[in-house]
């Protein structure tokens, strides 16, 4: 079923530093690579607070410049934003520090400098030729999540319509990304379980994909494991830095996994929920995990029992329910989505996406309706059943 005999692995982050307080470093590494000028693109949430503070301390010889992203995911309107700063502060060190918000606009922003014009010249999800830019980019992630930090990819909703838009090039890449179990100290706990719960779907998404190969089941397997232990201890003990260390450490893992192998139809469903129904995307993809795994579990062989030991629960589908209810993300579909009709556009619009392809088993349109169906009961941490 998994042709792991050819494969292809990608990579593009040179260097990761991982430690409680290594955002130290950033003055260092300023220095390293001989920066003058640096613009910071910052979480709104950190923004005039200490993180800011210190960040600019650190880097005080290179003046920096900051500028705060709204709280909603990245759209077109806020990239064009980020452009237009990073245009007129012209700088040669460019950090990103938040969640996958800030890295992603970041991301695509940073591209716009080196590739002029209008933002659709560079979309696309594979074979966008983007003209690299001579800053040194350096991405901190703040939340265990999207590990947008060590992934080729961006997501950008475009603004004033319902369809988001993929970024994908190795120029787009941070060169560096800093690991700082403190600076998610001061998280919600309905974040750190949304957003560690992205990077559960992550590492079994990849590590189920048609196209996993034997480089990154082990990072992805690894991920899992780690997660399994510690985000359930990061939601409850907020200040539990080696959690927070190891939920940091398995999101970096999953998105090495998945920047290869890519996802399945938990994120298809998810990246349609976050489309028409602005449901942010860790809670989507919790809403959609057990179920979408209920229906693939009978085609994972020996990888079912892999992951289902990992969870220490009997089934795949029976672990992610267990953990999205330890989580507090036990809810149903209907809290966002109302209508059978909206339930419609909701399954054709998840059987658009490209994740769709790489699921080892392949949902025919009335499988993806009943999934979506199916997602409107809370399963209470049991196992969900599917008749399909
Ligand atoms: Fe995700």
């Amino acid at each position: 079923m998994i042709n792991s005999s050819s494969f292809r692995f990608l990579h593009s982050t040179h260097r990761v530093l991982f430690g409680a307080n290594s955002l130290q470093d950033l003055g260092a590494l300023a220095e390293e690579f001989g920066c003058r000028k640096a613009a910071v693109l910052l979480d709104g949430a950190f923004s005039d607070g200490p993180v800011q503070t210190r960040v600019g301390e650190l880097i005080k010889p290179l003046a920096p410049e900051f500028h705060a992203l709204p709280p909603h995911e990245p759209d077109t309107e806020s990239v064009e934003a980020a452009r237009t700063f990073l245009e007129a502060c012209d700088p040669d060190l460019i950090v990103a520090i938040g969640g996958g918000t800030a890295m992603d606009t970041a991301k695509v922003a940073r591209m716009l400098l080196s590739n002029p014009g209008p933002i659709e010249n560079i979309v696309g999800p594979v074979g966008v030729k983007m003209h690299p830019h001579a800053s040194l980019f350096i991405c901190i992630p703040t939340t265990a999540g999207t590990g947008s930090e060590v992934s080729d990819s961006a997501i950008v909703a475009k603004s004033g319509t319902v369809s988001k838009q993929i970024f994908r090039s190795a120029e787009m890449s941070a060169r560096i990304a800093i690991l700082d179990p403190e600076l998610g100290t001061t998280a919600p706990a309905g974040v750190t379980a949304a957003s560690g719960y992205d990077a559960i779907t992550h590492a079994v998404e990849a590590y189920t994909s048609l196209w996993a190969n034997p480089v990154t089941d082990p990072l992805a397997i690894a991920a899992m494991q780690k997660l399994a232990v510690n985000l359930p201890i990061s939601f409850r003990e907020p200040g539990n830095l080696d959690a927070r260390g190891e939920c940091l450490i398995a999101s970096m893992l999953a998105a090495m996994a998945f920047n290869s192998a890519n996802l399945g139809l938990a994120h298809a469903i998810s990246g349609a929920l976050g489309a028409l129904h602005h449901v942010p995307h860790g809670l989507a993809n919790a809403l959609a995990l057990p179920w979408t795994m209920a229906f693939v579990q009978r085609d994972l062989g020996d990888k079912g029992e892999i992951v289902a030991g990992i969870f220490g629960a009997d089934s795949v589908a029976g672990g992610f329910s267990t953990v999205r209810h330890l989580l507090d993300l036990d809810q149903s579909l209907d809290d966002f989505v109302k209508s059978d009709a909206e339930r419609d556009a909701l399954a054709t619009a998840a059987m658009a996406s490209g994740q769709v392809k790489m699921s080892p088993r392949t949902p025919t349109p009335e499988d993806m309706r009943a999934i979506i169906e199916a997602m409107r009961t809370p399963t209470g941490g049991r196992e969900p059943h599917l008749n399909l």
